[in-house]
Parts: C-alpha cells; structure tokens; sequence
C-alpha cells in the first residue's frame, strides 16, 4: 500500500533520456534546490538507467503535461511512479486513497503496479481533485488507459472525502499529496475516523519541501531560525508550506498511535504506518 514525488531535474532527466537528447540546465528551474538536484546528476541518470522503464503510455501522459500544462512539476517524477508501482506491487492495496490526482499520472502509477487478478476483483483507487480543469485533463487521461473501472476522481476537497469516507471501508494505501497546508488535518482525519487499516500506509509527499523543512529545526540547521526565515532564496509562500510542512513533520513523529519514517529523496517523503 503506498508512495509520492520529486525534483525538477529529476524528471528533465528522464525526458532527457526518452528522447535521448543531452540533459539541458538551461531548463532547471531557478528556485529549486530540491533535494536530488543537489546530487549528482549522472548519479540519477545512471539509477534511472539501471531501473526498469515506465510503459509508453505513462510516459507519454508525462511528457505531454510538461508539454502542454504550466503546472507540470507538481507531478510526481518518473523515478517516484515506478517506485509507487514498485510498491503496490509488493503491498497489494485493494483499497487505495490518494488526495491531490493533478492530470491522474500517480493514480496512474498506482493502477500500473497492481497486478490484474487484484485489478479484477475490486482494487480501486479513489483520488480526488478541485481544480475542475484539471480533473477533466485526468478524466481523459484514465479513460484512455487500461485502468477506466479501477479508478475514480472525485471531484472535491481532500478533506470532504475524508470526511465523507464510509468508516468500514478501510484504506489500505493513502498518498497525501494535495495542498501542503492541510497534509497535518488530512492526517488526522484519518487517524480520528480510523480510516486506515491496521497494516495500511500512509504516503505523504514532499515532506522535506524543498531541503527547506529542516532548517526549521534548530537541532538540525546550521542558520538561525530568523534567517532562515529572512533567506532571500526562499519566497514567502515557500516558507509558508515548509512551516505547514514542518508542523505535520511534528506532529507525525509525536503521535503515539503511528511509526513513521522520513526519508531524504525526492522531495522528501513520509512511510506512516499504524503501531503493532
Ligand atoms: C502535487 S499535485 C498532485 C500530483 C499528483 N499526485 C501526481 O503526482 O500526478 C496536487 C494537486 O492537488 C490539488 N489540490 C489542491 N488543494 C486540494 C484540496 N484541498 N483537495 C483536493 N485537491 C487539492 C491541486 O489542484 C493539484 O492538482
């Protein structure tokens, strides 16, 4: 049941490598000190070389949101689906819950790695969008693909579907990765309605936002807090989610009903899953 998403570089270069064109820096964007672009970069070439390619079709629903949407790096990266798919595989969530569907390519990923006799008897994906536009983009894009009957949109707010979400129905998978500010209430819905099954996982996205988080903690940063805060690479709405980002850290790693590990690739990202 499980995973999320990553760097800019990071998926430049796997575009790079699909069109076999040289990864260009040009493209990087300015303000993205993500943590995988501060690795080296034929290091991440060579992991996405020794790793096995996403099928065309993923690829292609990749490429063209890049090609055709402005918001395209709020995708997770390639590397990020195939270890979503990697993962399902393993876990075989029959009930997955993903917050924040985009043009549906993790969704996506998520179908891709269940295997067809879970597809067949009832795995689905619920996973939810509130930019209208962009669900109609996710909409075609799950109805062109193999996964039409396994995967539902719905067409609200995270916390609406947390809200309205039948208790028995117990969520094996959920992948937190809509708005920032409301990863920690997210959260916390799902323990309070105790929606999550008992070995059921939580995934939560871009908990390390930016290699911005930690500087938060002064136990764990080199600079104080004020400047920190004052850092002139850092925008004000960044700084805002990586405090909101920051808190939900927190309030992970204090709850006693949860185990939880962080670990620094991609964006960051959160493994949640209930104590024994
Ligand atoms: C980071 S993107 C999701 C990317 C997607 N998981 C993927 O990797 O392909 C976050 C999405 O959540 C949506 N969103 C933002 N706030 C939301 C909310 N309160 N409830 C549901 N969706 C929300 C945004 O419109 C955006 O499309």
């Amino acid at each position: 049941m499980f995973l999320s998403k990553s760097s800019f570089t990071n998926k430049l270069c796997f575009k790079a490598k699909q069109f076999k064109q040289p990864i260009s820096t040009n493209l990087r964007s300015p303000s993205k000190p993500f943590l995988v672009s501060q690795t080296d970069q034929n290091l991440l070439n060579y992991c996405i070389k020794q790793s096995s390619p996403q099928p065309e079709y993923l690829q292609a629903i990749y490429n063209k949101t890049f090609d055709t949407l402005p918001n395209a790096h709020n995708m997770i990266s390639p590397l990020q689906g195939i270890l979503l798919s990697m993962l399902v595989s393993l876990f075989k969530p029959t009930t997955t819950l993903e917050l924040g569907c985009y043009v549906g390519y993790s969704a996506l990923c998520i179908a891709h790695g269940l295997n067809n006799s879970l597809l067949n008897n009832g795995a689905h994906i619920w996973t939810c969008e509130v930019n209208e536009n962009i669900a109609k983009v996710a909409e075609e894009n799950i109805q062109n693909s193999n996964y039409k009957n396994n995967i539902t949109i719905l067409k609200k707010s995270a916390m609406q579907v947390l809200q309205e979400w039948d208790s028995n129905k117990k969520i094996d998978f959920a992948f937190i990765d809509a708005n920032k500010s409301g990863y920690l209430d997210y959260f916390n819905v799902i323990l309070e309605r105790n929606l999550l099954h008992q070995d059921g996982f939580i995934i939560a996205d871009n908990t390390c936002f930016r290699a911005q988080v930690h500087q938060l903690d002064p136990t764990c940063s080199d600079l104080p807090i004020k400047q920190v805060q004052n850092n002139s690479n850092t925008t004000k709405n960044n700084s805002k989610v990586a405090l909101h980002i920051y808190n939900f850290n927190n309030f992970v790693s204090n709850h006693p009903k949860v185990e939880q590990l962080l670990l620094p690739i991609f964006d960051g990202f959160t493994i949640i899953k209930l104590k024994n």
